[in-house]
């Protein structure tokens, strides 16, 4: 006969094979690592790329890739960067435009209303607001400020111009308004080469790592919380031998009551 106290412990047995089941089930899809190719970031938590369940990523985090095998970034609204590349432990990336040309898409660009920040290289330096002004001609050369390459036609060269600049600084009698950006680093045009985006560690504020981090499922905001070691070899044994294993014991427990 099986005593109460065995039985107590297949119960309990079973409970545990049942519920490490259940992570490494859920948590397998997610933990594969992914990527736009061999050389490419690794894309994990708190990014997910396309395709994969939502749940495997935060809200704004995710990734896709181009038909050349490049990760792209879709930020609010309707911006496209490059993801060179991420660090996890930082929680910041590399991004570059596709065309090399950011300015053309500051217009569109709102990171306020995306989980990034620009990510800024030193103390001394910041964000600027800025007005774009389309100039008819080059000949007064403008004290302090150099057109953007990539914007300017030889006859109209285009000036981002610091919104808290003098009038007396900058001769904008042949120039016409184009628009306003906010929050920018200075100067714009370097933009282009590259620029570095961080993310709040908050995100996984309780973890040592965002590899056992993940987003919480029953919550209606996004929340999340962290989990063991990742699943290896030992969570995919778990995933074959599990549901056979739970339904023995579930045969036994039955029987036994
Ligand atoms: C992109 O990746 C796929 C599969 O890994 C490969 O077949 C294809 O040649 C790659 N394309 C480019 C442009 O590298
Ligand atoms: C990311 O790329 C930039 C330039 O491509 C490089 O300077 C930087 O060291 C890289 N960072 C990491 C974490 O690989
Ligand atoms: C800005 O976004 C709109 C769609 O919202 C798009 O049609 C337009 O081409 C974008 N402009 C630039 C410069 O990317
Ligand atoms: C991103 O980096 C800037 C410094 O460049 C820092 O002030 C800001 O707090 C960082 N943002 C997050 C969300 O970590
Ligand atoms: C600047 O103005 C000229 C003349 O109106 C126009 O052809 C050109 O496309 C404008 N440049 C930009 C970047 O809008
Ligand atoms: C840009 O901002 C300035 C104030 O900094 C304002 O006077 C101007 O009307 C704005 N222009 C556009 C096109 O929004």
């Amino acid at each position: 006969m099986i005593s109460g106290v065995s039985l107590r412990m297949m119960f309990f047995l079973f409970l545990f094979v049942t519920i490490s089941l259940d992570v490494a089930v859920s948590q397998d899809d997610c933990l594969v690592s992914s990527s736009c190719s061999h050389q490419g970031s690794l894309i994990r938590f708190p990014f997910r790329l396309k395709g994969q369940p939502d749940r495997c990523g935060y809200p704004g985090f995710e990734l896709s890739c181009t038909e050349r095998n490049e990760t792209i970034l879709e930020l609010p609204h309707s911006a496209k960067v490059l993801v060179k590349n991420i660090s996890y432990e930082s929680h910041e990336m590399m991004v570059q435009d596709p065309e090399k040309c950011l300015p053309r898409q500051l217009q569109n660009l709102s990171l306020s209303a995306s989980p990034f920040n620009f990510k800024l290289s030193n103390q001394w330096e910041a964000l600027y607001d800025f007005t774009f002004f389309n100039c008819s001609s080059k000949k007064r050369e403008m004290s302090y400020v150099d057109p953007i390459p990539c914007l300017s036609l030889p006859d109209y060269p285009v000036y981002a111009v610091m919104s808290t600049a003098s009038i007396r600084d900058v001769d904008l009698s042949s120039c016409q308004k184009m628009y306003n950006i906010s929050a920018v680093p200075y100067p714009v045009s370097e933009l282009s080469k590259g620029f570095s985006l961080n993310w709040s560690s908050e995100i996984c504020r309780n973890c040592e790592e965002s590899m056992k981090c993940r987003l919480k499922s029953n919550s209606k905001e996004p929340e999340t919380e962290c989990i063991g070691e990742p699943a290896t070899g030992a969570g995919k044994k778990v995933v074959t031998a599990g549901p056979i294993i739970g339904f023995f014991l579930l045969l036994v427990a039955v029987s036994v009551l």
